[in-house]
């Protein structure tokens, strides 16, 4: 296809706005898929995913387009994640494509993540078409939200694109202005040797790895013989197509064209997200440049609750890994919970996807452990340790300094819950960075800890703002703070997997909340319980759970017997998740709940 005939783009959006309801529609508007196998199509993707357990879903397609003036362009479309946690992938799927669709929902207006993916379509460079969501619904308030994004992001929106994704209302308008006011790709020879950007990739069980690439310069065919620049691998090219959005086989994808690849390729830790694929011989000679592995910065302990189950998740965790080069593991053993695995993820949501799909495909019950970063660790003979697990954490008098990962944190918010949102920020030892208004809506930027988001932040500030806050972030780099190991005794026990890590200004007010928590946690036992928090030795905290008297089924006066059954089995399936520790028995939930803070 000649270049001016091609147009690559992206949409970005806040979760909920529609960017999948109008990629359906623009889908379904160009007879992409043919009115009847529309839904047909969604329902098989799904019904495979389900079955083998992976994302198939083609995050990119192909949209021929016939266009008013009278030629058929080719429209590349490139779904990036949304989500904070893979920001370095939708770095590089931007820079993949020359324009955005930015959507924003006409009753809702600009968020936190609509912000955060915009900022990387400019960075990309990307020209940019404002598209109004919604406008079917009652609520919506075009004019505002048109002001609101000129006001906040600081691009004309006076010709944005009314449009209800959901009635089909102005998607012909959205085509026409994908063809008209987005650029075709810039520059790009044929001649020249390969050189493609490697976009995306993903397993498929008959496939192997699909990787999804953008033809910079050259001619991608099959029978080729490519290597990847970056990680060195060279490999057979088997297939080479475009999604339609089923997988449809061309003769081959040139300079400007977007389209996906197989070549044998047995795991997806061996394409790398941003790397440079070109010919083993007379191929390109520097890579594009940019290129960054995405680096976990958010690690946690996986154990089974049933310790029996350990080599089921060893394979579980293998498989999961093989397909996603950013999810990193190592075995751990804890004194507390036995044999697992210490896990590396980009983010939360990276952590809860793959806890959630171990829990769900493969059956485990999992203990997870409090989440931490990575700190730097300045050791007084002057070397430097990368701490992953605060029960690693040397000792003290050996440690020069500490230093910690600092986030820029971007929240939207209705000015009636700001107060709620700044005492919030305040209490996570936060620096406000910004705070600006949009209509009745505050934008506040604040320096945080990245350690104090981890855990419950996301969570606390929907609930002080009942749902309406919106909040994103980025990592800014690494900074020194006073920051120490807090133990947690248990009966005198040290429990490892209750090591934090906290700023000393706040170790005993976060160790008396964690010792009260947990005194409400662990269920009485025959003895009396000391749980304690300790600094280096130092008890900061205690509480004592006293020791019990009674039976849990003194509870119902007289003798209701179903009731006394029911109890009994409730005490019996409690007593499964629990984990003995020494004398003790800690119930699974503890590990989590104890470090919440509120
Ligand atoms: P994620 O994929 O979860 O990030 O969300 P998204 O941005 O892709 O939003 P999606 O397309 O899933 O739409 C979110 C919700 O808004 C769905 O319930 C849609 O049916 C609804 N929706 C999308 N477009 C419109 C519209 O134009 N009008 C109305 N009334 N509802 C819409």
């Amino acid at each position: 296809t000649e270049l001016s005939r091609i147009r690559n783009f992206s949409i970005v959006a806040h979760i909920d706005h529609g960017k999948s309801t109008l990629a359906d529609r623009l889908i379904q508007l160009t007879g992409t898929v043919a009115e009847r196998d529309m839904k047909e199509q969604l329902l098989d993707a799904m019904d495979i995913e389900r079955e083998r357990g992976i994302t198939i879903k083609a995050n990119t397609v192909r949209i021929d387009y016939p266009a008013r003036d009278g030629h058929t362009y080719v429209l590349n479309l490139i779904d990036t994640p949304g989500h904070v946690d893979f920001s370095y992938e939708v770095s590089r799927s931007m820079r993949a494509v020359e324009g955005s669709l930015l959507v924003v929902d006409a009753t809702q207006g600009v968020e936190a993540q609509t912000l955060a993916n915009v900022y990387q379509a400019i960075d990309a460079d990307h020209e940019i078409v404002p598209v109004l969501n919604k406008i079917d619904l009652p609520a919506a308030d075009v004019d505002r939200v048109a002001e609101q994004i000129e006001d906040v992001i600081g691009i004309d929106a006076s010709d944005a694109v009314q449009i209800s994704a959901k009635t089909g209302m102005g998607i012909p308008e959205v085509l026409e202005a994908i063809v008209t006011r987005l650029p075709p790709p810039h520059g790009g020879t044929r001649d020249a040797p390969l050189k493609a950007m490697l976009v995306d990739s993903k397993y498929d069980s008959y496939l192997g790895v699909v990787v999804i690439v953008r033809v910079i310069d050259g001619v991608l065919k099959k029978g080729q013989r490519i290597r990847m620049m970056r990680t060195g691998g060279t490999y057979d090219v088997d297939r080479v197509g475009v999604y339609r959005p089923a997988m449809t086989s061309v003769d081959e994808l040139g300079p400007g064209e977007i389209g996906f690849l197989t070549a044998s390729i047995k795991q997806v830790r061996d394409t790398r997200v941003g790397d440079t694929t070109t010919t083993e011989k007379k191929g390109c000679e520097a890579p594009l440049p940019g290129f960054k592995p995405s680096i976990p910065v958010v690690f946690c302990g996986l154990f089974p609750v049933d310790s029996s189950q350990f080599e089921d998740l060893r394979d579980a965790i293998e498989k999961l890994a093989l397909n996603d080069a950013s999810f990193s593991y190592e075995m751990e053993t804890s004194a507390a919970l036995g044999f697992g695995f210490r896990c590396g993820f980009l983010g939360l949501l990276h952590l809860e996807v793959i806890r959630d799909r171990i829990e769900r495909e493969y059956d485990i019950e999992l203990i997870t452990t409090a989440p931490s970063v990575v700190y730097h660790v300045f050791m007084k003979d002057g070397s430097f340790r990368e701490l992953h697990n605060p029960a690693d954490m040397p000792d003290l008098t050996h440690v020069e300094h500490i230093e910690e990962p600092r986030i820029k944190a971007t929240i939207m918010v209705p000015d009636e819950f700001l107060g709620d949102v700044l005492k919030l920020c305040q209490d996570r030892r936060g620096i406000q960075l910004d705070m600006t208004y949009a209509g009745s809506r505050a934008m506040v930027v604040y320096d945080l800890p990245l350690n104090e988001v981890v855990f419950d932040f996301y969570d606390r500030l929907k609930s002080v703002t009942k749902g309406y806050a919106s909040f994103d972030y980025q990592i800014i780099g690494y900074r020194q703070d006073n920051l120490v190991k807090m133990q947690v005794l248990v009966n005198d026990e040290p429990v490892d997997a209750l090591s934090t890590m906290v700023h000393r200004d706040r170790a005993e007010q976060r160790g008396r909340a964690m010792c009260e928590k947990l005194k409400d946690l662990i269920p009485r036992h025959m003895f009396k319980i000391p749980i304690q928090a300790a600094i280096g030795g130092k008890v900061i905290a205690r509480e004592t759970l006293s020791a019990l008297r009674k039976d849990v089924t003194a509870k119902c006066y007289g003798g209701d017997a179903t009731r006394k059954r029911k109890l009994l089995d409730k005490q019996k399936a409690g007593k499964k998740k629990m984990r003995q520790f020494g004398k003790v028995e800690i119930p699974q939930e503890a590990f989590i709940s104890a470090l919440k803070m509120d």
